[in-house]
């Protein structure tokens, strides 16, 4: 299949609008949680920078929408926008009814030019579903919250990578029509992607240890934490992701420098510790 071509968009498009899940977030089977679980669940740091992520999302896609011109791609955008908005819902309910505290924060002001906000908005939803992949599962088999509620989340999950991978096609598509699809362009323009993307992520992560996260770390994090490290995270990144995407029809592209990257960084990591642990059984001797 070529890349770029009105087949490649009718099989992008086709199989993200094909795949749609119906369902409305309030009435999700929504777990009655015991004492502990909703204390664990109501400290952790990210609930309102979640909805805010999904809400501002939604805007952002409506804000794009109205500058494209073929019906195809509007129809798959716009339900992309309706899911965005479906998951700011289901994040309200959350907060809601379970009781978590919030700031009151209002989610960021749309600003620039629409595609380019869409087209960031893409590399950082590849990022933040790369990692949130094999955090999700780590937290899951730690049993951190009760498994209901992470079906719930998983079902998100599933949407993200739905998203995810209709967002690669489309920016292969949107650059091979403009004349900007020699791979090796496509390739440099997703490592400055993912550079801007991976920026955003750690101004987030660094406002939310500044504010409110340091009674969950110091308390809750710790049960999923015992036993982790930098080699289980990437490890579980890269298999949860390849687990997920498998799902998909393989004509598809798929997000493939952060694979890449984490695989050549758990490559490091594994050396560094393997070396760590001989030089401490040589002092141990
Ligand atoms: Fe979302
Ligand atoms: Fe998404």
């Amino acid at each position: 299949m070529k890349i770029g071509s009105e087949f490649h968009k009718e099989l992008f498009c086709r199989s993200f609008i094909d795949s749609y899940i119906q369902y409305q977030p309030e009435q999700l089977p929504w777990p009655k949680l015991e004492a502990v679980a909703l204390d664990r669940l109501r400290k952790i740091p990210f609930w309102e920078e979640a909805l805010n992520t999904e809400l501002a999302a939604g805007a952002k896609i409506n804000a794009y929408l109205p500058m494209i011109s073929d019906p195809l791609l509007y129809e798959a955008v716009a339900l992309q926008g309706e899911e965005e908005a479906r998951h700011g819902r289901l994040f309200q309910f959350l907060i809601q009814h379970y009781g978590i505290e919030t700031s009151g924060q209002a989610p960021a002001q749309l600003s620039g030019n629409p595609e380019q906000a869409f087209i960031d908005f893409g590399y950082g939803e590849c990022l933040d579903s790369f990692l949130g992949f094999g955090l999700f599962k780590i937290a899951r088999q730690s049993d951190f919250l009760p498994e209901p509620l992470f079906k719930i989340f998983d079902l998100l999950l599933q949407e993200e990578a739905r998203h995810i991978v209709f967002f690669v096609n489309w920016i292969a598509y949107v650059q091979v029509s403009r004349g900007r699809g020699a791979k090796v362009l496509r390739g440099l323009s997703s490592v400055w992607n993912y550079g801007r993307a991976a920026q955003r992520m750690m101004g987030v992560v660094g406002n939310s240890a500044q504010s409110n996260s340091q009674d969950f770390a110091a308390t809750e994090a710790s049960v999923f934490l015992d036993n982790f490290s930098l080699e289980l995270l990437i490890s579980e990144c890269l298999m949860e992701n390849a687990r997920r995407m498998s799902e998909f029809d393989s004509r598809l592209l798929q997000p493939q420098l952060l694979p890449v990257l984490a695989k050549s960084a758990l490559r490091l990591v594994t050396a560094f510790s393997q070396h760590n642990s001989r030089s401490n059984e040589k002092i141990a001797s």
